[in-house]
């Protein structure tokens, strides 16, 4: 089976694609239609975007021009991090609805809990404020605009706040996820409320690309960097998301179809 077939089901019961075409600074027009159109074509069942990418119209025509149903494509967006009320949120859906040009969303997230614009303020948590945004989507899925509904970037304390404070869970926690970087205590809680963790960023990058064990493994699986990075996170059973707006790329990272060994995984589990 293609990764792009293999589906996770959300803790409301909803199936969700495992591997994702990411779409964040796809922002010239033809470029994310094509880059949407072409993943479509070659597999992917799953588009990520957010509002703040400003390419959710995009996103819908790529979707429309690849000719697939819209039931058969699951669209995952994310409430602009900089709102933080009930109003501009539902307000925000709707935006997000008309630019898509559909009249539901497969998965919303709250983008981050602090706004990008405070995020060296350590002294608000925005519990307050993340709980209004989260009770609008609570609210969306009562009307049918939104089928799940998730968080990106949270702590556990912010994912206590929302679970204690609304009773509900958020179906997913997307997250930063690759070889250097496993946040292992996030995961483990995630999975014992049942939600799951999304990856993105699984391409490391910087001080852990330069061991040598990491071009030893890739000429040893006879893959590329990207793929070896997708394949680790893979194999930890992560659903996971790669941005590309070229069809040799967006090809490749579908193609995993090997196994890490259970040495070299450790090993791949040991870097810092
Ligand atoms: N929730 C959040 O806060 C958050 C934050 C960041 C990202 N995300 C999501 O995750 C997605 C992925 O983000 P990311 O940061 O992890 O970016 P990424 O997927 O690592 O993409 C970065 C670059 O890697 C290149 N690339 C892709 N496949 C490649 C391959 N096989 N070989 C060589 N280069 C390749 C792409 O360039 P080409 O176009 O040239 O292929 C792309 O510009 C985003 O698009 C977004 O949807 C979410």
């Amino acid at each position: 089976m293609s990764i792009t077939e293999e589906e996770v089901i959300l803790n409301n019961g909803i199936k969700m694609p495992k591997l994702a075409l990411g779409t964040w600074f796809m922002n010239q027009k033809d470029t994310t239609i094509s880059a949407v159109k072409t993943a479509i074509q070659v597999g992917y069942r799953q588009i990520d975007t957010a509002q703040s990418y400003d390419n959710e119209q995009e996103v819908g025509l790529g979707i429309k021009e690849s000719g697939i149903e819209r039931g058969d494509i699951f669209i995952t967006s994310k409430v602009d991090a900089e709102l933080k009320d009930y109003r501009s949120v539902t307000d925000s859906i709707d935006t997000t609805l008309s630019k898509l040009n559909h009249d539901y969303l497969d998965l919303m997230l709250i983008h981050n809990p602090t706004p990008w614009s405070k995020a060296l303020d350590v002294k608000s948590q925005y519990f307050d404020e993340n709980l209004a945004v989260w009770q609008a989507l609570i609210d969306s899925i009562k009307i049918g605009k939104i089928r799940a509904i998730g968080v990106s970037n949270f702590e556990k304390e912010d994912l206590d706040n929302l679970i204690n404070k609304s009773g509900v869970i958020p179906s997913v926690n997307q997250m930063v996820v690759n070889i250097g970087h496993v946040p292992n205590d996030l995961i483990k809680f995630d999975q014992e409320q049942g939600i799951v963790t999304e990856a993105y960023s699984v391409v490391t990058h910087g001080v852990t690309l330069k061991y040598p064990q990491i071009q030893t493994m890739v000429d040893k699986y006879q893959v590329t960097v990207s793929q070896l990075c997708i394949r680790y996170v893979w194999q930890m059973g992560l659903p996971l998301w790669r941005k590309s707006t070229s069809l040799n790329h967006i090809k490749q990272n579908t193609m995993i179809d090997f196994q890490i060994s259970d040495s070299d995984f450790d090993y791949l589990n040991s870097l810092k």
